[in-house]
């Protein structure tokens, strides 16, 4: 048999990708207050309809899960009115979505939250650095409050309903930012999560947190087949740390292997340069790989049987018909972080497929 390519059709259990490739989730800082997406995202989406599968940008369940600037949630009924005329932008030209929630836990800053509610998490436990506000510049991150324990079962609800909300607004699916240091990942890791209930301690325990939000997020959606979930395995952003990442993540997803889950997705940062080969032998289903790929090694890590979808991330923001240009032997456009987080359409819907571009 011919082994896959980027460009071959993929099979994800609900349904079939007409190509392998994935837009990283990616946070654009482009929502307007209130965390309603704005109407420059219906062209972004819809300019990069053309992958296998979009992954939106990190989005918060609700208002407490928002800690950037200018970044969205699928709450309110103004915003998940937003978030359906993206999807039909991206449907209208045959494209697939998946919804990233994406709860920052402790990651966050009063100024960038609409809620006057603090930041929860696992642990009162600060993480070191700083973040952006529009009104106040650089900040250090609020110290967060510890959730609860008897107040568990409300944040997963969260997801839950989140799940719901998505796939009214039209999402084929959705994806929990399990990665990044953001709640999940914070209760997965031991620098982070310091409790003493059933949610921490042991690797059984930390993982419990993700493992229950998974099965209230299938069972909402009503098909694991519309759940997918991201990992990153040692990246030391956003403070994070682990003791014993391996154990940690091969523990999870033996865990969540008998979901049926629609995929793994798993971004490899330098501290783990083999975490797929780690990870793939306890996941059965589709496995994408993400961080740092280019045409060659995307196709090499298909062919290899590494991967069965290839997740591309800065690329997509400059070249929103990625899979075109690496079919046709394209130059790619250079991306600009410049534009990653800044306002409006400059280096957001101004980068134009390669035929428009040269006319
Ligand atoms: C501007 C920008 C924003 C990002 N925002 C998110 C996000 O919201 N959620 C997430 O899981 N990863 C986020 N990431 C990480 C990407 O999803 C991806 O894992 C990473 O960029 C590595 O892929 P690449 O080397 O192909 O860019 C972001 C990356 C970039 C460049």
């Amino acid at each position: 048999m011919t082994p896959p390519t980027l460009l071959t059709p993929g099979r994800i259990d609900g349904f079939e990708t007409r190509n392998r490739l994935f837009m990283a989730p990616m946070t654009r800082s482009r929502a307007l207050a209130g965390g309603v997406p704005s109407e420059l995202a219906i062209d972004y989406y819809a300019q990069r309809a053309s992958a296998g599968l979009i992954l939106t940008e990190g989005v918060a369940p609700s208002a407490i899960g928002l800690g950037y600037a200018r970044t969205p949630a699928i709450e309110s009924a103004e915003q998940i009115a937003a978030w359906k005329k993206i999807t039909a932008a991206v449907k209208a030209k045959g494209g697939r979505m998946f919804m990233q929630f994406m709860h920052v836990g402790r990651i966050g800053h009063a100024v960038n939250r609409y809620t006057s509610e603090p930041l929860i998490a696992p642990s009162v436990v600060r993480a070191n650095g700083q973040i952006w506000t529009d009104a106040q510049g650089l900040q250090d991150f609020d110290t967060p409050r510890a959730i609860e324990t008897n107040e568990i079962p409300g944040v997963i609800e969260g997801f839950a309903q989140a799940t719901r909300n998505a796939l009214a607004a039209g999402c084929d699916g959705v994806e929990l930012h399990s990665a990044s240091g953001y709640l999940p990942m914070q209760f997965l890791s031991t620098g982070s999560n310091k409790r003493t209930d059933g949610y921490g301690g042991s690797v059984q325990n930390r993982i419990r947190f993700v493992v229950e939000t998974l099965q209230a997020m299938t069972a909402a959606a009503g098909d694991a087949s519309k759940v997918g979930i991201k990992l990153s395995p040692a990246m030391p952003f956003n403070d994070i740390k682990d003791d014993d990442p391996i154990e940690t993540y091969t523990t999870l997803v033996r865990a969540i292997a008998p979901m049926r889950l629609a995929y793994l997705h798993v971004l490899r940062t330098p501290p783990i340069p083999t975490i797929f080969e780690i990870l793939r032998p306890h996941f059965p289903g589709p496995f994408a790989a993400g961080g740092a790929f280019d045409l060659a090694t995307g196709n090499a890590a298909l062919a290899s049987g590494l991967a069965d979808f290839i997740v591309f991330g800065k690329l997509f923001t400059s070249n929103p018909d990625l899979p075109a240009r690496f079919a046709n032997g394209l130059e790619l456009t250079p991306f600009d972080a410049t534009t990653f987080y800044s306002p409006g359409p400059k280096g957001y819907t101004d980068f134009l497929p390669a035929g428009a571009q040269s006319s």
